[in-house]
């Protein structure tokens, strides 16, 4: 128990622009990525539909990172999530993918 504090306030001090422990994948998801991709909307593929995210978790998780740090179509950059950290808006896309097997 210990060992978990210290690392977690270790961790917020290498971050002291977020100045708050790392969200959780469910969390970055809940907030930030489904606005759209629990809905679908603007053709985004839609978390638990298997068939649009197989083909993506194929390209493996370096590609989806840099796509979904860039934007694709009407995929914003970082998902709308500017105040994400890469570690956020991986477990966020984990997130994703964790859900739509
Ligand atoms: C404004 C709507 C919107 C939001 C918010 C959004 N996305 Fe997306 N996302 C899309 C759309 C649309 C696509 C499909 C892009 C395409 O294939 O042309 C997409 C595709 C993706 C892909 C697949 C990229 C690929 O290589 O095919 C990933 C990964 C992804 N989003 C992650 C995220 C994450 C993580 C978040 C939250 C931090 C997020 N998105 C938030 C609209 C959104």
């Amino acid at each position: 128990m210990k060992k978990v504090l210290i690392a977690a306030a270790a961790a917020a001090l290498m971050v002291p622009a977020a100045a708050m422990a790392e969200r959780d994948g469910a969390t970055v998801y809940n907030t930030k990525c489904g606005v759209c991709h629990a809905s679908g909307a603007a053709n985004a593929p839609k978390m638990g539909d298997a068939a649009a995210w197989g083909p993506r978790a194929a390209q493996g998780m370096e590609a989806l990172m840099a796509t979904a740090k860039k934007g694709k179509g009407a995929m914003p950059p970082y998902g709308l999530c500017m105040d994400c950290t890469d570690t956020e808006l991986q477990a966020g896309i984990q997130y994703m993918l964790d859900n739509s097997k």
